[in-house]
């Protein structure tokens, strides 16, 4: 099994390059099956769930040729099957955006029902409300979600929860209905704009992405383009607070500086010195962190995938912080873990209060889910002495190179994939 070995205590100083954006490369891969003729992709991140969906993808016919390790071209004129299965996909969250790109262009989808991070119950209700709106009809049998229609007409849509995923699901099905529609108290993550770019870029018409009301009006069909991925706000955000972990000073290049306010504002607030510029942002962190309140919230709030980075930085502040996760409620798996290592933390609920230890100590912890096994990294990065992270595969699936970027930058990190190596590891540091 594959772990890191990490040996704490160096502060982490450098630059490094962040990738395309998961959570929109997803979502662009399912509706690059919308038309029958090929589109280029670039910034592409080289993660595991990326490559689960471009497998699944050629499992149901579509063209997938990978022109180097971050484009990718994509033909979809040969699809022969409208259901999408198997262990992989079922894994990971995003299968069901095939649910919305092949219900809008073959009015019908059959996909396993979604896993992901176990970080809460994470309905679909929203997505099927929009779906059966639209005029389909959705069945849920055997563990798998069939949404189907003879007609999609356009129609207008209240989201109950700000929702990414049925935003972008509904999204992508109402591109091609009939007419027009509205979807209210919509997400306005960046990766939604994004997605909105993208079908746009195909003479798909949506206006309003990025605000709480989406308006699209339905086109006949979809034609080819090429398109760049924006960067990655949580791997950015990622590095940002590893600086701030381990009083290092460390400048994420190729980012949208505006897609990371909500985390400068914190990483500032904190006492970390930050500098902005075009495409880049830095922060340097030399003394002791202040203690702080935050709370999870939609988009420009403070994003919940980088909840367990913060907290990680508050275990290691003066005073006493509380950390409130108000999108999902089982986010707090990692606390156990990061206890551990010398933290000082209660849970309540849906909060964290965090007393600051001056030091973290190095321990065998266990990733739980994907950003809060890239956080308990950063801790072990801070840490005194050795640490080994196990079910490192959770960080793959969202963190592309993220041992060897943060050897960049000065850590003494290793993946290793035995208790040897594990040894020689250690015998190398010691
Ligand atoms: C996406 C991201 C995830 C991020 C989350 C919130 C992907 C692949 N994943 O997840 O990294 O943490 O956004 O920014 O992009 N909800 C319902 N009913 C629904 C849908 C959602 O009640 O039909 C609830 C969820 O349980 C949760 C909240 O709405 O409490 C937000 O979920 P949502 O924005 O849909 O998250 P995901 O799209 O699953």
């Amino acid at each position: 099994m594959e772990q890191y070995a990490v040996y704490g205590g160096n502060p982490l100083v450098g630059e490094v390059e962040i990738g395309g954006a998961k959570n929109a490369a997803l979502p662009i891969l399912a509706a690059s099956l919308m038309t029958d003729e090929t589109v280029l992709i670039e910034n592409m991140p080289d993660v595991r769930d990326t490559n689960i969906l471009l497998d699944a993808m050629q499992g149901i016919g579509a063209h997938v040729e990978r022109v180097d390790r971050h484009s990718v071209k994509v033909n979809a004129s040969r699809i022969h099957d409208l259901v999408v299965e198997g262990d992989s996909v079922k894994k990971i969250r995003a299968s069901y955006y095939f649910l919305g790109s092949l219900l809008g262009k073959y009015k019908k989808a059959t996909v396993v029902l979604p896993g992901g991070c176990d970080i809460g119950c994470r309905a679909i209700d929203q997505h099927i409300k929009g779906f059966k709106a639209l005029g389909a009809s959705v069945k849920i049998a055997h563990g798998m979600i069939t949404a189907e229609a003879d007609h999609l007409m356009g129609s207008h849509v209240y989201l109950d929860v700000v929702s990414v995923g049925a935003t972008i699901n509904i999204m992508m099905a109402a591109v091609l209905a009939e007419g027009r529609t509205t979807i209210e108290n919509a997400a306005k993550e960046p990766h939604v704009v994004d997605l909105a770019n993208f079908l746009n870029s195909m003479g798909a018409n949506i206006k309003g992405a990025g605000t709480d009301v989406i308006r699209i009006r339905g086109v006949e069909k979809l034609h080819r383009t090429e398109y760049v991925i924006i960067p990655d706000q949580i791997e950015a955000g990622t590095f940002l607070f590893a600086a701030a972990v381990t009083k290092g000073d460390i400048t994420v290049r190729n980012v949208i500086p505006k897609h990371l306010e909500s985390i400068s504002a914190k990483l500032s607030e904190i006492g970390c010195e930050v500098h902005e510029s075009d495409d880049a942002v830095r922060v340097a962190c030399s003394h002791s962190l202040h203690h702080t309140q935050v709370k999870t919230l939609p988009y420009p709030g403070f994003p919940t995938d980088m909840q367990p980075q913060i907290a990680v930085a508050l275990g290691l502040s003066h005073g006493t912080s509380i950390v409130t996760e108000s999108i999902f409620e089982n986010r707090f798996r990692y606390v156990e873990e990061l206890i551990r290592m010398g933290a000082s933390i209660k849970v309540e609920g849906n909060t964290a209060i965090i007393d600051g230890v001056p030091r973290y100590t190095g321990a065998s912890i266990s990733a739980p889910d994907l950003r809060a096994g890239a956080a308990l990294v950063i801790a072990a990065l801070a840490a005194e002495g050795f640490s080994v992270v196990d079910d490192i595969r959770y960080i793959e699936r969202g963190y592309e190179d993220f041992h060897i970027k943060l050897k960049h930058l000065g850590a003494q990190i290793e993946k290793v994939e035995s208790e040897r190596e594990l040894q020689k590891f250690r015998l190398k540091i010691s």
